[in-house]
């Protein structure tokens, strides 16, 4: 067989996957990274509407339909504080087709991407893909990512750091402090900050900030997506929206690797973006009840947690052993280091799952936890 690009072989699959395989076929599942709520029906309605019109069989324009890119800018108005011309705005498939293309864009052979460690596994892998070299940026005790230590860890090689607030795996939220101090670090230092934003909507202390809002130079990029946004990952919707130079850019891979998002989810999530958002409001609401039930319960069995302030993961220090005696007795949990070696200790536990379910998981994770103290 002939070789392999170097690239490619720097990049393994997820280590989440092998969890699930590890675990039975009825265990109560914390692993997974999407909500457990349907799609509004409003957007599924849409793209029936589409497609039975016939408007969805051909190519839309490589960036999207207008009026997604219309919906999408509103939405930034309405929501972020920041205001993009419709022709600034890339619709993708997914969140991550977004990240691809805007570190394809912007990375060189050897140059370094700034990522959080623990953090979300696409952002090392595509630095690979591209041929750069991700340098993990270790976090804070309660699991933010502190803008001094990126500002240390910029040089003359670096060409982006990535901010991923509300976080994957941590649920950290990033203080405005933060996200100003990241805005800052991309005008001084002339860095691209691609500023990950999937998780918006679910921030239960504080609110959502985006470095967009407060940059001055044009060295920001916003990565958003309907997937988490609107509970519609299997939809694969996203966006990437920045400066014209950079989209300009980021069109290229996108024309060539994507051509343009599928024409039916562009539909559901126009209609998802234009449409009433209470649907929104109750998942985070219903995250926040299911945060402060895991929160209390991994305190009551003496786990050590930084309070989750958003998403839908809470990551508490675990001991040795105790992610492999939860899975053991039939929930599935990550293992920190999944995400990046300062995630070891660690343990993501997802809250995507209905009160009762994540009751009973919370009985199992204790029990497991007295078997590994003894
Ligand atoms: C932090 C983060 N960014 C981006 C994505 C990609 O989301 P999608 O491609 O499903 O829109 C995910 C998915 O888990 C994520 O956790």
């Amino acid at each position: 067989m002939t070789e392999f690009s170097s690239r490619v072989e720097q990049v393994s699959i997820s280590g989440i996957r092998e969890v699930f395989e590890a675990a039975g076929e009825d265990a109560i599942n914390l692993g997974l990274g999407q909500p457990d709520f349907p799609a509004p029906a409003h957007a599924r309605q849409a793209a029936v509407d589409a497609i039975e019109a016939g408007k969805t069989d051909a190519y839309t324009s490589n960036k999207g339909t207008a009026e997604l890119r219309e919906a999408i800018a509103a939405k930034h108005d309405r929501d972020n504080g920041f205001s993009v011309d419709p022709a600034d705005v890339i619709a993708t498939a997914g969140g991550s087709e977004a990240l691809h293309i805007a570190i394809e864009a912007h990375v060189d052979e050897g140059q370094e991407v700034l990522v959080p460690d623990p953090g979300f596994v696409s952002y090392e892998a595509l630095t690979h893909l591209a041929g750069g070299d991700p340098k993990p940026v270790a976090l804070r005790e309660d699991l933010t990512m502190s803008p001094e230590a990126v500002e240390a860890a910029i040089t003359d090689d670096t060409a982006a750091f990535v901010v991923n607030s509300p976080a994957n795996p941590t649920g950290a939220v990033q203080s405005e402090a933060d996200i100003r101090a990241f805005a800052r670090i991309a005008d001084d230092h002339d860095v691209l900050c691609i500023s990950d934003e999937v998780y918006e909507p679910f921030v239960f202390d504080g609110e959502h900030h985006s470095p967009m809002s407060y940059a001055d130079s044009d060295n920001v990029v916003v990565v958003n997506a309907a997937s988490k946004f609107y509970s519609m990952t299997g939809w694969r919707l996203g966006w990437v929206t920045g400066p014209h130079e950079r989209i300009e850019r980021m069109l290229r891979v996108h024309q060539y690797v994507q051509a343009c998002a599928s024409a039916p989810a562009q539909f559901a999530a126009e209609a998802a973006l234009e449409g009433p958002q209470g649907h929104v409001d109750e998942m985070r609401e219903a995250f926040e009840r299911r945060r402060d039930v895991l929160v209390d319960g991994l305190e009551e069995m003496g786990l050590q947690v930084p309070t989750p302030k958003g998403a839908f993961y809470a990551m508490p220090r675990v001991p040795d052993g105790w992610v492999d005696a939860v899975i053991d007795r039939g929930v599935v949990v990550v293992p920190g280091e999944a995400f990046g070696d300062h995630g070891a200790g660690h343990a993501r536990i997802s809250y995507a799952v209905g009160i009762e379910t994540l009751k009973e998981a919370i009985e199992v994770m204790r029990e497991a936890t007295n078997a590994v103290a003894r």
